[in-house]
């Protein structure tokens, strides 16, 4: 039997209502929300709809300012092209994905942004609020760009307490490995804007994720289109969702999505994160002792999401990997995890880590057999 702990790249297997959701809505209500009145048209319109509510009732965000588009990545760089104009400035850490480093690297390139980018003193590269807010303050700051959590450690940044120190400045928050994984609520934590996919922790398909915003801040759309509203007009509706959401919105994601966040209210995120927690705990007990085996931004009094990264002495984390998958049937990632800066940051850089990302449906045995193993590639190797 496989083990899947790649969680952090994608959730498997998805919340146990997402196929059929999915599959129904395929079979019995695939109209374009919106556009027109006939039945299939509202039937898909009340799906979508319903699902808006479930992710903003899950996140603790107002369904009008929740917006569904690809993914997070998407709705990072609509949020960068709409408030980044030459010359101004973003605050940023060292433990982003490239979905932040990447497209801030071409504002710096191509548009003259300047990027300034925080390096946390702590031992997993987390900034404090003060190391944040010394940055912030130095020079004019138009926009601070932060990882709620980092998709190679886990550890989960200050964003929350950021927000309210570097007032009025706006926060955007990537919150790709959290959403679903972590209790998140939008309207608490004051920052501008939160992104997240909706295929990890939210456990919905991929191709589908969601923008909220916060009543006082406001994007242009990155594409402009049909949204079945204000058909008279040439230019796109002032009101949200509409405003952001041109084109067909993925009805059949939005359809899984929310059957998802539905299964996950039920559930309660605090449970699924207590679960992950007490076999991410597990996991560290059985690799810690094991020899030549280093924890990275491991610190177990942290607020974390449940994931792990790891080497081994001696063995390449691309070779261990596809070892563990062919001699173990266990399904890890290894590498850079898209996020060259964090692993700069971490001192894994080029080499990268072993990633392990615990799930809402992995058991003690997931881990104990991967704990075993690593045991086994200490003492036999692992050709
Ligand atoms: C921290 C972080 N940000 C952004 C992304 C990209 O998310 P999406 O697949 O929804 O574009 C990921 C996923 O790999 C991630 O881990």
């Amino acid at each position: 039997m496989s083990i899947y702990l790649d969680h952090a790249a994608t959730a498997f297997p998805k919340a146990p209502d997402v196929a059929e959701a999915v599959t129904l809505f395929l079979k019995q209500a695939a109209g374009n929300p919106g556009r027109g009145g006939h039945r299939l048209t509202v039937s898909a319109s009340r799906v979508v709809e319903g699902a808006r509510e479930d992710v903003a009732a899950l996140l603790g965000g107002n369904p009008e300012r929740t917006v569904f588009g690809p993914g997070a990545t998407f709705w990072i760089n609509a949020v960068l092209a709409s408030r980044l104009k030459a010359g101004d400035r973003v605050v940023t850490t060292a433990l982003e994905h490239n979905a932040v480093m990447r497209p801030l690297r071409w504002y710096e390139k191509k548009r003259r942004v300047k990027v300034a980018v925080v390096h946390g003193r702590s031992s997993d590269g987390v900034p404090t609020v003060d190391e944040m807010v010394e940055r912030v303050t130095r020079a004019p700051t138009s926009l601070v760009v932060m990882n709620h959590a980092c998709n190679v450690t886990g550890s989960v940044l200050p964003v929350a307490e950021v927000a309210q120190a570097v007032s009025p400045v706006p926060v955007l928050v990537d919150a790709a490995q959290t959403a679903g994984s972590r209790p998140i609520d939008f309207d608490e934590m004051g920052v501008a804007a939160l992104a997240a996919s909706g295929h990890k922790g939210l456990l919905g398909p991929t191709g589908i994720g969601v923008l909220l915003l916060a009543p006082w801040f406001e994007i242009e759309p990155l594409v402009r289109g049909g949204t079945g509203s204000r058909s008279e007009s040439e230019e796109m509706p002032e009101h949200l969702p509409d405003r952001l959401e041109a084109g067909t919105v993925n009805t059949v994601g939005a359809a899984g999505l929310g059957a998802a966040c539905a299964w996950i209210r039920e559930r309660a995120v605090e449970a699924i994160h207590d679960h992950g927690r007490q076999l991410l705990l597990r996991l560290v007990a059985g690799l810690k002792d094991v020899p030549g085996v280093f924890l990275h931004g491991w610190e177990s009094d942290k607020p974390r999401v449940n994931i792990l990264s790891f080497t081994m002495r001696g063995k390449d984390t691309g070779e261990l990997a596809a070892w563990l998958d062919r001699k173990h049937s266990v399904m890890v990632r290894a590498g850079l995890h898209c996020a060259p800066a964090a692993h700069q940051r971490l001192e894994t850089f080029p080499n990268g880590t072993i990633r392990v990302g615990i799930g809402p449906f992995n058991t003690e045995s997931d881990i104990d057999a991967l704990i075993a193993a690593i045991n086994e590639a200490y003492e036999n190797g692992i050709s």
